[in-house]
């Protein structure tokens, strides 16, 4: 069974990225080839050295928010002092002050996010494959992530990859929203957000591309 065929993409340095499309279309095989998880039957995949945010919130319940963020960093051979003190200055700045010996369970969803977002930071790769970060929150707490990871590109730039099923967060964040078929996915729609971020949703340009995303869904706008 083929999960993508046919897919073309290319992504800037420093691009924003996202790719909506059905559920079972392949973006997550396509941030997994992205990332060298999985290899591709037919074709090629060239990127530079990419860090995935999986789909499923990964934290580890026995450790806390700092050694969870850190775990990247403790793969790559630092002992847990090194690892920590690397970890520690970002817990402010990420709005996780106070939280670092909190254990997952402890953190409500957001936080859990933004702690595996730090984690996939903190891997160190110029490219962010980020599959659905927000797709488990409730409705403000995605629009608080949403400008929350806003503000963290604009600060952190790097090249992203952003998987979506939210069609409006595509469109706020991303330089270009990218639409796949049903599966087997293809790139069926190519759309370039104009205007700079931070953008609103009330803008007229995030209306109306919206609306030209959806449509190429094949949902009503
Ligand atoms: N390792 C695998 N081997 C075979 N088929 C797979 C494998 N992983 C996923 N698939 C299938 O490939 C298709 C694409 O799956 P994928 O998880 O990439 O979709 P998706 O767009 O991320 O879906 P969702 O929006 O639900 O997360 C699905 O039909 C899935 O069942
Ligand atoms: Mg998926």
């Amino acid at each position: 069974m083929r999960a993508l065929h046919e897919l073309s993409l290319s992504v800037a340095d420093g691009e924003t990225v996202a790719v909506v499309g059905a559920s079972g279309c392949g973006k997550t095989t396509l941030l997994e080839l992205i990332c060298g998880l999985q290899q591709p039957d037919a074709g090629a995949v060239r990127s530079a050295p990419a860090a995935l945010m999986p789909q499923r919130d990964l934290l580890l319940p026995w450790l806390d928010a700092v050694d969870n963020a850190a775990l990247a960093l403790r793969v790559k051979g630092l002992n847990r002092a090194q690892a920590r003190a690397q970890v520690d200055p970002w817990f402010e700045r990420l709005g996780l002050g106070g939280f670092e010996h909190a254990r997952p369970y402890e953190l409500s969803g957001g936080m859990r996010q933004r702690v595996a977002f730090l984690r996939t930071l903190l891997a160190g790769k110029p490219v962010l494959a980020l599959d659905e970060p927000f797709a488990a929150l409730d409705a403000l707490t995605r629009a608080e992530m949403q400008a929350w990871l806003a503000r963290i590109l604009a600060a952190e730039p790097r090249t992203v990859v952003l998987v979506t099923h939210d069609v409006e967060e595509a469109v706020l964040l991303a330089d270009r929203v990218v639409v796949l078929s049903p599966r087997p996915g293809r790139v069926i729609a190519d759309l370039t957000v104009p205007g700079n971020r931070p953008r609103h949703r009330a803008d007229a340009a995030v209306v109306a591309l919206r609306a030209q995303a959806l449509e190429a869904l094949g949902v009503m706008a």
